[in-house]
């Protein structure tokens, strides 16, 4: 164990570090898009019912765990369940999964610092056309950004929890909650914004269907940065004395207010652009929206900004979502390290070199799998289809194994380490929470139907990608 463990200075430091990393491109882009397809205000409805009422209860869990243990995932499993070899897998599996999302999500964020640059360097015409897309990915220079970013990622890590990791949060947070309301009050602005917002906030009940209430629920699982050991960690470094519930609440809160915000800049633009446009047209996926569609919507602003004034536009949005994606990278990336500080006495710095050299050798992996190298483009059949090796990883790390490693959580938490341990560590700085109407729905919950949907979510997923 490493000598004194680092703490957030401040709860503020936490609240915004944890909101760093919840709010990732998923609430930028993905969070609007599914929103307005399926069935606006309804589907809002249904996300905020499951932040509040499932993810939320599973967050305090994550943080109780880290608290209690002042330890990693591995550590965080281990001590708490009294050095139990059956329980020591959920604590592998919430190392190897933040490990391994850091990998896709490095290359994503890397194709966006490249759109950030081309931006900046005056393509945007380019950019908007989708060939364009294709080709950049497919380009050395991709290689050359992966640097870029995990230099400065690694280089916020190797400062600490406390130097590094808050002070970034501090700084970087605020400066997008600017960028976010600048950009929401420029297209709101604009013409046929009302109609973008018609979509996004009108509810339709009639869209909801099992479908959309899956993709709701691991939406705010995923948005959280739950299932994916960052909790654990974050929670380890809370200090002693703050309330876990009241800061997981407003993590929740500032997560969901960032993706609600989100809704109001994507749709008008989007209507702005084609005020006939069919919603259902946008693409599912975020990397779709962000460097096949949102482009071209940002050069059709020139009509009334200008080439540069679009340009502008098109730039501070790719710094939002960069920003969003690098203050995520930070935390997922922290997991790792805590484990090998924790578990194997590593300096910092060594963790750093030995965590970032394989993930700069995986993610690179995944960067050619778009076409670069043949095999890993196509990397296996699953399901009827082929896959490659970044497909893959977001398969079994994000869609499948995310559900299972929450369901652990609240297994553990419950029927493992007790609630009364549990109901110990959520009391301490909320004296108030004990018996409160709030402490028995968390602990009546967790130890039943939050299980038991993401049991269901988990069993889905696995019939529905891999056969
Ligand atoms: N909440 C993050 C998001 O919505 O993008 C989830 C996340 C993904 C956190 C990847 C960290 C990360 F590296």
């Amino acid at each position: 164990m490493s000598a004194v463990r680092e703490h957030f200075g401040s709860r503020l430091g936490f609240i915004l570090a944890a909101a760093g990393s919840a709010v990732g491109i998923g609430n930028l882009v993905a969070f609007p898009v599914a929103a307005t397809k399926s069935g606006g205000g309804a589907f809002l409805l249904v996300y905020a019912l499951f932040v509040f009422l499932i993810c939320l209860p599973v967050m305090m869990a994550e943080l109780a765990l880290g608290r209690r243990s002042d330890r990693d995932p591995v550590g965080a499993y281990r001590q708490l369940s009294g050095g139990s070899h059956l329980w020591r897998i959920p604590g592998w599996l919430a190392l190897i999964t933040p490990f391994m999302i850091a990998i896709f999500y490095l290359v994503v964020t890397v194709w966006i610092l490249g759109y950030l640059i081309g931006t900046l360097r005056g393509n945007l015409d380019q950019l908007a056309t989708e060939a364009y897309f294709l080709q950049f990915i497919n380009s050395p220079v991709v290689f050359f950004y992966l640097v870029l970013l995990m230099f400065g990622i690694n280089g916020i890590l190797a400062l600490g929890v406390k130097d590094g990791i808050e002070r970034a949060a501090k700084t970087l947070m605020p400066m997008l909650f600017v960028m976010l309301l600048g950009l929401v009050i420029f297209v709101l602005t604009r013409e046929n914004a009302a109609l973008g917002l018609k979509y996004y906030l009108i509810p339709d009940f009639a869209k909801l269907n099992g479908e959309v209430v899956s993709k709701a629920m691991a939406q705010a699982f995923f948005s959280l940065s739950l299932g994916m050991g960052i909790m654990i960690t974050y929670g380890s470094y809370m200090k002693k004395q703050d309330s876990v519930p009241g800061s997981a609440r407003a993590v929740a809160i500032t997560d969901t207010l960032v993706a609600f915000t989100a809704g109001l800049l994507i749709l008008p633009s989007v209507f702005h652009f084609n005020p006939q446009i069919d919603p259902a047209e946008l693409s599912d996926s975020s990397a779709g929206m962000i460097f096949l569609f949102l482009p071209k919507i940002f050069l059709a602003l020139q009509d009334s900004v200008g080439y540069a004034g679009a340009s502008a536009v098109a730039a501070v949005f790719f710094f939002l979502v960069l920003v969003a994606a690098v203050t995520s990278l930070v935390s997922i990336i922290e997991v790792p390290l805590a484990t090998l500080r924790d578990e194997y006495c590593m300096s910092r710095k060594k963790a750093i070199y030995t965590v970032g050299l394989v993930q700069f050798v995986l993610a690179i992996g995944c960067a050619v799998s778009f076409g670069m190298a043949d095999w890993l483009t196509q990397f296996v059949q699953l399901a009827g289809e082929n896959k490659s090796f970044f497909d893959l990883v977001e398969i079994i790390f994000y869609d499948t194994i995310l559900p299972l490693n929450g369901l652990l959580v609240c297994l553990f938490v419950i029927y493992k380490w007790k609630k009364i341990n549990f109901d110990q560590e959520l009391q301490i700085g909320d004296p108030g929470f004990a018996g409160s109407l709030s402490q028995k729905y968390i602990n009546f919950s967790l130890g039943t139907f939050i299980p038991l949907i993401l049991l269901l979510i988990f069993i889905n997923t696995v019939a529905l990608k891999f056969f």
